[in-house]
């Protein structure tokens, strides 16, 4: 048992040496042949925001300022999970067909279409203006979950499916 394991450890290795060796190895091939699954990380597009971010913060500094720390700056969505979120917390009541208790939100004649990004998060914050409707906090929803939700609605009054 034990010689087979080296055995199988030794091919395994040889696999592995021949692979880099020549030169093909890309680190897909040798997570590949080390079983590795990545974990999903950051998209390009969050990668270039935050890069531009922290590039804003350092010449504020560098420049003798205080960064801006874009408190009141929301971030931008991510239509995607801009959809999942929007089922999970609004839908039961703005369904698309504006069958729920609250108007149809992702249709081209949306009310969403005459506020801005502000007032719609501000509605979702504070409850004015959502009759009924409690403010609802970071802890149910994130503000990344919020700038996802209002990207996913502004996307289907653009183009709705
Ligand atoms: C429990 C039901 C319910 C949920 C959940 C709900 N809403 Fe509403 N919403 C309503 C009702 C009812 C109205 C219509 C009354 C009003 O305009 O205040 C409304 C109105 C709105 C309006 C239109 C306001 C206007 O000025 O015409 C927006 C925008 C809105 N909701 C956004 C959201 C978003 C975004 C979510 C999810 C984060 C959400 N709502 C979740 C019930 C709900």
């Amino acid at each position: 048992m034990h010689k087979r394991g080296s055995i199988l450890a030794i091919t395994f290795l040889s696999v592995l040496i021949v692979v880099v060796a020549c030169g093909r190895a890309s680190e897909d091939d040798i997570n590949k042949a080390l079983g590795i699954v990545p974990t999903a990380t950051l998209t390009d597009e969050q990668i270039a925001q935050a890069t531009e971010a922290a590039n804003a913060a350092a010449s504020a500094i560098a420049e003798g300022g205080t960064p801006d720390t874009g408190v009141a700056a929301m971030p931008v969505g991510d239509v995607r999970l801009g959809q999942q979120q929007f089922q999970f917390q609004c839908m039961a009541c703005h369904q698309p067909s504006g069958a729920g208790q609250g108007p149809a939100l992702t249709v081209p004649d949306s009310p969403v279409g005459d506020m801005t990004d502000q007032e719609l998060f501000d509605l979702v914050r504070t409850g004015e203006g959502h009759t009924g409707q409690q403010p609802i906090s970071t802890v149910r929803i994130s503000d990344t979950q919020l700038a996802a939700i209002i990207a996913y609605i502004r996307d289907q009054i653009a183009n709705p499916t």
